[in-house]
């Protein structure tokens, strides 16, 4: 049995960070986050799948950059998003941080400067630059910063040669987790980058042949899937990994209510758009009637009027809008808005959950996320059944993100981790095409302010009662 904290030489050399170890993502979708123990045998899974899992997911995000140069990595169009560069140091510090520092005895930081430099918002540790400044860290170096990724991967090698504790293999699977949601970050934000440059690059440069460039020959079919009301289960159900703020499971009263089979298109939104919708102050809140006046909102971001009809910039450049593809890259306050006039409401995060639940096969097969590298939500098909659940768009909920009933945040620095989010911010289910395949399952929430949009963020309808 291995002790922690353990001892490692910690020394600079020939990295594994080049080396592709085969990704096992492609065929799972809610199994890869495994829990610390095999389910079948009780026994405690080898250090091999850990490294083979860690570097499986830090190979993942230096695929998602390969394209871009140095000047790309560098830029922050705005407060919220982040450059490139900042995800990769950042994503390493948290290692360094939650899993060296405390579990290799006498480990030194690679550079003491980045304690401060690359810590996003944990206040237990100390201070930190502020966010609106990311883009001006010139240095370090990107060199300099693959180097720093090169030599935490070489100690967590190292860490897990050795055999680790319980206790590294969680903040592993944690660590690996939150850089998972930095690759979603990686693309959404620059794709606002290139949006904002105004010789609007492509993140992927000569791509054909993807949803995006191909229109379905009709209209997906929209059907209403309606549940009885009472007592639901809502919440992780304990196997495999899940962060704090899905726990704990509870139960929840629900009304009887109906959930739309796919999620709004761009058709039935610009129908919206030509009923006046942004020029009606009865369709919005008060708060987001303000933001669509202060900001000048007339349709969702990156859609974009030419002579002949609208288009939408895409991580493949601008492409015409795409009547049958989900509407993408709008605010609560504009889902709210469209489900108002559409005589309907946005579904609760119960409700959304519970709908979820209901699907007997949630297989990775055909879903549309990170991995399909398409990088943009995907019509719907004329199949009558509840679809784009996982993946295509994140779903915008009528729920705030508050704790569930019981919930503690974790002890330390930890617990800064989602806890202390919990107020003006609320609940996306499902995931996106920018999420990866292993990260996302039916009991996840995330969360973003209600003027939010540059994620790939959607909406789909519900409403009370049953069909007739
Ligand atoms: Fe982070």
């Amino acid at each position: 049995m291995p002790t922690s904290p353990s001892t490692i030489r910690c020394k600079r050399g020939a990295g594994l960070g080049s080396v592709v170890v085969p990704g096992r993502g492609e065929t799972e979708l809610f199994t890869l986050s495994q829990s610390l123990r095999d389910e079948g045998t009780g026994t405690r899974l080898p250090s091999e799948h850990w490294l083979e899992r860690y570097h499986q997911v830090r190979n993942q995000t230096m695929d998602l950059v390969a394209t871009l140069t140095p000047e790309d990595q560098m830029v922050q169009s705005m407060p919220d998003a982040s450059p490139t560069k900042w995800h990769l140091a950042h994503t390493t510090w948290f290692f360094e941080t939650f899993v060296l520092a405390p579990h290799v005895t006498g480990y030194l930081p690679y550079d003491e400067r980045y304690g401060f430099l690359f810590n996003s918002y944990y206040k237990r540790l100390g201070p930190h630059p502020s966010r609106t400044t990311r883009g001006t860290f010139s240095r370090p170096t990107l060199d300099e910063v693959w180097s720093y990724r090169t030599h935490v991967d070489n100690i967590i090698r190292d860490l897990l040669d050795q055999g680790a504790s319980p206790e590294v293999f969680r903040l592993l699977e944690l660590g690996l987790n939150h850089e998972q949601q930095h690759q979603e970050l990686i693309i959404t934000d620059i794709k606002h980058a290139f949006w904002v440059n105004p010789v609007r690059p492509s993140y992927q440069p000569g791509q054909s042949g993807t949803p995006v460039d191909v229109e379905p020959a009709s209209m997906p079919l929209l059907a209403w899937f309606c549940f009885d009301g009472g007592l639901h289960h809502i919440g992780h159900d304990g196997s495999g990994f899940a962060f704090d703020n899905e726990l704990p499971r509870h139960t929840v009263f629900i009304e009887p209510f109906c959930i739309a089979s796919r999620l709004v298109t761009n058709q039935e939104y610009l129908a919206f758009i030509a009923d006046g919708g942004y020029r009606r102050p009865e369709l919005w809140l008060s708060d987001a009637w303000d933001h669509v006046c202060r900001n000048g909102w007339a349709a969702p971001l990156y859609w974009e009027q030419a002579g002949y009809g609208w288009t939408q910039f895409t991580c493949q450049g601008t492409v015409p809008l795409r009547p049958a593809e989900p509407v993408c890259h709008i605010s609560f306050y504009e889902a709210d808005a469209f489900a108002r006039w559409a005589g309907m409401r946005l579904p609760t995060e119960f409700e959304w959950e519970i709908a979820a639940s209901s699907l007997k096969n949630t297989g990775a097969a055909g879903l549309n996320l990170l991995e399909s590298r398409t990088y943009h939500p995907r019509a719907g098909s004329r199949q009558t059944g509840l679809q784009q659940v996982f993946g295509d768009a994140w779903e915008w909920t009528s729920s705030p993100y508050t704790a569930y009933p019981g919930y503690r945040p974790p002890a330390g620095a930890e617990g800064e981790y989602n806890g202390k989010f919990m107020c003006n911010q609320m609940v996306l289910r499902g995931g996106s095409c920018a999420t990866p395949r292993s990260h996302i399952r039916k009991s996840y929430r995330n969360f973003f302010p209600p003027h939010a949009r540059w994620q790939f963020s959607g909406v789909r309808l519900a409403h009370d009662g049953t069909v007739e």
